[in-house]
């Protein structure tokens, strides 16, 4: 007798047990269920909330419903921090069709790419290997500007990189100076976010192969073998122009371009002097991968040949310690977050000589 009533205590205890977890079940997918629907759908929240404020014993069973879904939320958050993309995405195609459309539009390309908000993205799924700033010099190219963020945002995100483009906008019609607005985008991104590797890139240069990975090297990188222009040989041996990925780290260490270089040319020679004296080397991806199409253009006013350049060139050695980043003067005019980039406007002063 006294067993069996030990036995019938046993299974009452156990019963309870059942009904318990099967309870804490019930409010836990109620949370979960929750959670999902206002994530994904904003809109739906204040629905939901409305309908458990109906509910008669609702003060309990609201603070559970709404602390359940911080902690889903806090794990999966979690887990996509902890993944983190692989180096080659699964998502490339290799070559994919460049479109240069005559008709195309700014509104047409920011409602292609809706997915970037404040010239910046990143995978929803990995986090990225890098988080990546490219930096595009800028003035009076609206056209090439365009198409190059309609082709190069597809091809970022195959590449499933955290990245923000900036466009450094020389304002005023003094002669261009490309690598002082490069100078200025580095400083000007670092302050908004700490962004790993630096993309230098042209307005006119379209990637043709999207595993030429915009990803920094433990070298300095340059990603252009050839350019549809030219064959589709490099220029010339040691050219380091066009679009090239430097560290953050790599970059200080050469105390980044030269400010001097007003108009066209030099200034990417001289930043290979500067790794060749940080010993460093230059690499580059194969011939085959790292392939441009140029957009046509003439050159522009106010970018004439640098007729000084052999001449600065020469005294690079000498002055590459303190013309650079250290050196850099400039007055910001504007900083825009538009859907697609970030517009620095600059004041970059005049030349000296
Ligand atoms: C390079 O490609 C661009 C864009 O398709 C085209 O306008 C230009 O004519 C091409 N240049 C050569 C030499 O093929
Ligand atoms: C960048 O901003 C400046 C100043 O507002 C403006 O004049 C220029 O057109 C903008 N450039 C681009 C490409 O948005």
């Amino acid at each position: 007798m006294g067993v069996t009533s030990t036995i019938g205590n046993l299974f009452c205890q156990i019963r309870l047990l059942l009904f318990i977890t099967v309870c804490a079940m019930i409010v836990g997918w109620f949370g979960f269920y929750v959670k999902d629907s206002t994530h994904y759908f904003p809109k739906y929240r204040t629905q939901v909330d409305n309908s458990c404020k109906c509910l008669p014993s609702s003060e309990k069973k609201l603070e559970e419903v709404n602390r359940s879904p911080a902690v889903v939320e806090e794990t999966t958050q979690h887990e996509v921090e902890a993944k983190i993309c692989p180096m080659l995405s699964p998502q490339l195609k290799g070559v994919v069709p460049l479109t240069f459309s005559p008709n195309l539009n700014l509104e047409d390309v920011q409602k292609k790419y809706s997915m970037v908000s404040n010239g910046q993205y990143q995978p929803k799924t990995c986090r990225a290997q890098q988080k990546v700033a490219i930096l595009i010099p800028h003035r009076n190219r609206e056209k090439h500007l365009l198409y190059l963020l309609d082709n190069l945002h597809p091809f970022l995100q195959r590449q499933q990189l955290h990245y923000a483009i900036y466009v450094i906008h020389q304002a005023g019609d003094v002669k261009f100076n490309r690598a002082k607005l490069l100078n200025i985008g580095y400083l000007e991104a670092l302050k908004e976010e700490n962004w790993d590797c630096f993309i230098f890139h042209d307005v006119d240069l379209v990637p043709e192969n999207d595993f030429n990975t915009y990803l920094c090297d433990s070298e300095p990188k340059h990603l252009v073998v050839g350019r549809n222009v030219t064959g589709y040989k490099l220029r010339y041996e040691g050219y380091f122009g066009g679009v090239t990925a430097m560290t953050k780290k790599q970059f200080a260490k050469v105390n980044g371009y030269s400010n001097n270089y007003w108009g066209w040319g030099g200034e990417d020679d001289d930043l290979r002097y500067r790794v060749e004296f940080q010993k460093m080397t230059v690499v580059r991806p194969s011939v085959e991968i790292a392939r441009y199409t140029m957009i046509f253009h003439t050159r522009d006013a106010g970018n004439e040949v640098n007729s000084q350049r052999m001449q600065l060139l020469r005294k690079a050695s000498k002055v590459w310690k303190t013309d650079g980043l250290n050196s850099c003067s400039y007055n910001l005019l504007s900083i825009e977050h538009e859907p697609l980039y970030i517009n620095i406007t600059v004041d970059i002063g005049r030349p000296h000589h």
